[in-house]
C-alpha cells in the first residue's frame, strides 16, 4: 500500500497558496489552525450570521462570507456537513478561481455524484482517520493523526503533489498519508459508521445492558461491565492489536472471549454487514442523509432525544454524580 511521510513530501506545491476553509466545525477549525501554525495563508468562509464567526476571531484568523473567501484562494476545502456541500459548491462556483483546487476531507459528494466539479479545477481529497479535535490536538504534541489521500480530477497536472503537501500542512504526514480513491475512503468510512464502530458496538453495549438488567443484574453494574471497560479495551487494542489485548486479560476472560463472540457476531451478522455494504455502493443510505437533512433532521433529532433519556444514559448519569459526590 503506497505510504508516504513527510520526509518524502514537497511542502512547495501549498507554499505560496492562499487556502479557503469553508466551514468552521470539527475539521474547518482544527485544519485551519494547523495550517496558520505552519505559516499558511488561511482564510474562513461562513454563512451569513454565522455563530462561528466570533470564535474565528477569537482564535486569531479571519472571515468573509463563503463566495468571497473562495474567490479570493488558490485552494477552496469545503469542510461542512457532507449533505449541504452540494449546495454549498452551486453557490459559490462562479467564484472560485479558474485552475484552483477544490479539496474534500470525505468522498460521499465526489463518489455519489452530488458535486460534478468544473471540468478546470482539480479536485483533492485528504480524509483524516478521526475527530477534528484529535488532529488539533496530536498536531499541538508535535504529533499526526494518519490519513487517506486521493485525487479524483487533475486539470494543472500538480493535483497528487497539491494532495499530500495539504496532508502534510495539517500535520497528518507525520503519521502517514495512505493513498486511496474518493470511492474507497467513503464506502469503507460509511461501513465502519453504520456497522463496526459507530453503529454497531453502541448499539451492542447497549443490547448486553438491557440483557443483564432483564436479567436481575442492577442497572449500576450492568453499566460497569458493559460499558465502563471500553476505555480500557481501546487502549488494550490500540497498543497491543487484537492479539495483545486478548493476551493482556485473565484466562477466565480469554476463554469467554473466544467462546462468546462469534455466538453473537455470527453469520447472520456477517449477512446483515453484507446488507449495509450493498446499501452503500447503490446510494441508499446517501439519499437517505439528504432526505433527512431536508426535511429538518427528523431522524436525527428523534435519536439524539432518545438517546438522552434512554435508561442506560440515566445509569451513567447517577453513577457520574454518586462517583463525583464521594471524591
Ligand atoms: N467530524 C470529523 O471530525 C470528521 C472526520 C473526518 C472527515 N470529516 C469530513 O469533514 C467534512 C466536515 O465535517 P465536520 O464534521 O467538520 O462538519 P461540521 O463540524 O458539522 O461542520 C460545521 C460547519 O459547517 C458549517 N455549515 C453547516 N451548514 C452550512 C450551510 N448550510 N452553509 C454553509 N456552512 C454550513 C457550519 O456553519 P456555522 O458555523 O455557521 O454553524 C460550521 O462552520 C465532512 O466532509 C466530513 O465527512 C469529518
Amino acid at each position: 500500500m503506497p505510504f508516504v511521510r513527510d520526509p518524502d513530501i514537497d511542502p512547495t506545491p501549498l507554499a505560496t497558496k492562499r487556502i479557503a476553509i469553508l466551514g468552521y466545525g470539527n475539521q474547518g477549525r482544527a485544519q485551519a489552525l494547523n495550517l496558520r501554525d505552519g505559516g499558511h495563508d488561511v482564510i474562513i468562509g461562513l454563512r451569513e450570521e454565522s455563530p462561528s464567526a466570533a470564535k474565528v476571531t477569537a482564535d486569531g484568523l479571519v472571515h468573509c462570507p463563503l463566495a468571497e473567501a473562495a474567490s479570493s484562494a488558490d485552494v477552496v476545502m469545503l469542510l461542512a456537513p457532507d449533505e449541504i456541500l452540494a449546495t454549498l459548491y452551486n453557490a459559490i462556483e462562479p467564484a472560485i478561481r479558474r485552475g484552483a483546487a477544490l479539496g474534500f476531507s470525505h468522498g460521499l459528494a465526489i463518489r455519489f455524484g452530488l458535486i460534478a466539479p468544473r471540468p478546470d479545477l482539480d479536485v483533492f481529497m485528504v480524509a483524516p482517520k478521526g475527530p477534528g479535535s484529535a488532529l488539533r490536538s496530536l498536531f499541538l504534541e508535535g504529533k499526526g493523526m494518519v490519513a487517506l489521500w486521493a485525487v479524483a480530477h487533475d486539470a494543472t497536472g500538480h493535483a497528487e503533489a497539491l494532495a499530500k503537501a495539504y496532508g502534510a500542512a495539517i500535520g497528518c504526514g507525520r503519521a502517514g498519508l495512505i493513498a486511496s480513491s474518493f470511492a474507497e475512503e467513503c464506502e469503507a468510512d460509511l461501513f465502519n459508521e453504520q456497522a463496526v464502530v459507530w453503529g454497531a458496538v453502541p448499539a451492542i453495549l447497549e443490547a448486553g445492558f438491557q440483557t443483564l438488567v432483564e436479567g436481575g443484574i442492577s442497572p449500576e453494574v450492568a453499566f460497569l461491565e458493559c460499558v465502563g471497560e471500553l476505555k480500557l479495551l481501546a487502549e488494550l487494542v490500540e497498543s497491543g492489536g487484537l492479539s495483545g489485548m486478548r493476551e493482556a486479560i485473565s484466562n477466565t476472560a480469554e476463554l469467554g472471549a473466544v467462546l462468546g463472540g462469534p455466538k453473537i457476531v455470527d453469520k447472520r451478522v456477517r449477512e446483515g454487514m453484507r446488507a449495509i455494504l450493498a446499501e452503500i455502493r447503490a446510494g441508499d443510505f446517501t439519499r437517505q442523509l439528504e432526505r433527512d437533512a431536508v426535511g429538518g433532521y427528523p431522524i436525527l433529532n428523534e435519536s439524539r432525544s432518545l438517546a438522552r433519556i434512554a435508561p442506560i444514559e440515566q445509569v451513567r448519569l447517577t453513577l457520574a454524580k454518586q462517583l463525583a459526590d464521594d471524591s
